[in-house]
């Protein structure tokens, strides 16, 4: 064995033991489906629903979901738990050659890349559910208020800011007394405002128009691009292509069933995302004249009208639903920045062996000067473009369009075709003592059907581009 080896099998020896683990099977399957359940469901799928043919992408959606990303992230659980480390050194401790480790540095890429624009629109929630509490939503020019705010540089900045400081401090605190605990707090709350929320949504007059269009399908909006879209989104809102829940995984137990957490994950994320759906339609459906194609002012401009004008005779209900609204926005985005945080949290403090507060602040002062870019973007920057996109645009074509579908390959393929057979079913099976149904499938969805199908969706976007 080489001296490189040794050396660094004795360094992950000894960092292994002060790594932390989570306490609970319940705060494991909790932490990771808050990082799964996020901006991404309850911002960004319901504004591609609302442009892509409604119940049409859903489906297409729900396949990728089944037979792409659940895959990628049994794939990651495998590899973050049986190596016990971060994503670079996951590779590097399990590949045969030290290749592999590209994919895992690019994985901590994207973590960097993923926090930094996110955090900006972390930031705008966090803003509208203070104006919310406050009564200060603009409900009679909200696109007025939301351009006057975001193209303005001081205060975006102030919020993006203050959330990352809120994610430094839970993960700051480490797995169990951080992650795991805020998580045990966050997600039972935020489920519960999801339920609160649509029941309110439902009840409003001219719900039925909601739920009508997003249950029509139209296929003709689903052109391949679309479908590109609604893989990225797919991987976006599992959190998987860039090793988060391989890192969530180094702290499992021995004992966790990865595959069922991950259809458990699964299932609660795209529930989320469609219930978002049936908050958010209905209740843009129950005011005349408002569009549900909106795009990305959906939930910044489009909502507040809707708040102002449909609980105009109500004011309190009106004041309680956009409060709630926000709220379950900004917990959700917490819930999944502090596993964007974690990966590169857990890299920059086992590579470089730092202790992990020192790490975690180093990770956090990179992601304000990156953040500060991407937050600039609207404002001062927006004339700052690279084929007509902006810092944050790029950040994130960069990642949802190619380093999680790129990753999502590699990761897949690693776990199906590297790592020996016997590894793969005795991490599935937790060593013969658990019976999991359908494993053979399973087993064929990570070695051929996800980095094939990825691959597919994938080449034939690149080859659009160059043609
Ligand atoms: N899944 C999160 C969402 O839907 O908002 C976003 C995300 C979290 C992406 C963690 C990537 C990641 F590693």
């Amino acid at each position: 064995m080489c001296g490189f080896t040794v050396t660094y099998q004795r360094f992950i020896k000894k960092n292994m033991n002060d790594r932390g683990r989570f306490g609970s099977k319940l705060g494991v399957v909790l932490a990771s489906a808050g990082s799964a359940v996020g901006l991404g469901n309850i911002w960004r799928f319901p504004t591609e629903v609302g442009q892509n043919g409604g119940a049409a992408f859903i489906l297409v959606y729900i396949v990728f979901v089944l037979f792409l990303a659940l895959p990628v992230m049994v794939s990651e659980f495998v590899i973050g738990r049986s190596s016990g480390s971060n994503i670079v050194h996951a590779f590097r401790k399990l590949a045969p050659s030290k290749w592999w480790m590209t994919i895992g540095f690019m994985g901590v890429l994207g973590g960097f890349l993923v926090l930094s624009f996110y955090s900006v629109v972390a930031g705008w929630t966090m803003k509208y559910t203070v104006d919310a509490a406050l009564h200060r939503i603009s409900g009679t020019d909200p696109a007025n208020a939301f351009d006057g705010f975001v193209t303005d540089t001081w205060e975006p900045l102030f919020y993006m800011g203050l959330f990352l400081l809120l994610t430094h401090l839970v993960v700051i605190k480490g797995i169990k007394g951080g992650i795991e605990r805020y998580s045990k707090l966050m997600m039972p709350l935020l489920l519960l405002i999801i339920v609160i929320l649509v029941g309110c949504s439902l009840s409003m007059p001219g719900s039925a128009e909601g739920i009508r269009f997003l249950l029509k399908p139209d296929f003709s909006k689903v052109t391949p691009h679309v479908v590109l879209s609604a893989m990225g989104q797919a991987f976006f809102s599992l959190s998987v292509g860039i090793g988060c829940l391989a890192t969530y995984a180094s702290y499992f137990d021995k004992d966790m069933n990865l595959a069922g957490s991950a259809l458990n994950i699964c299932a609660i994320d795209t529930l989320v995302a469609v219930i978002s759906g049936f908050i958010i339609f209905p209740a843009v459906f129950s005011v005349e004249g408002v569009q549900a194609d909106a795009g990305a002012g959906l939930v910044f401009i489009t909502l507040p009208h809707v708040f102002s004008s449909a609980f105009s005779q109500i004011p309190l209900v009106g004041y309680v639903f956009s409060l709630l609204f926000y709220l379950l926005l900004l917990l959700a985005a917490l819930t999944s920045s502090i596993s964007m945080h974690e990966i590169c949290t857990a890299f920059v403090s086992e590579h470089y062996n730092i202790a992990r507060k020192y790490s975690a602040t180093l990770v956090t002062l990179v992601y304000l000067v990156l953040g500060t870019a991407c937050s600039l973007s609207f404002g001062p920057w927006k004339d700052c473009t690279l084929a007509g996109m902006t810092v944050f645009g790029w950040f994130d074509f960069a990642t949802a369009m190619f380093i999680m579908p790129v990753g999502g390959i590699f990761i897949s393929l690693f776990a199906g075709w590297c790592l020996k057979r016997k590894l793969l079913t005795d991490q599935l099976t937790n060593g013969g003592t658990l019976q999991v149904k359908g494993l053979r499938v399973l087993i064929f969805l990570i070695r051929w059907v996800a980095p094939l199908g990825v691959g597919m969706v994938f080449l034939n976007e690149v080859a659009k581009h160059f043609n």
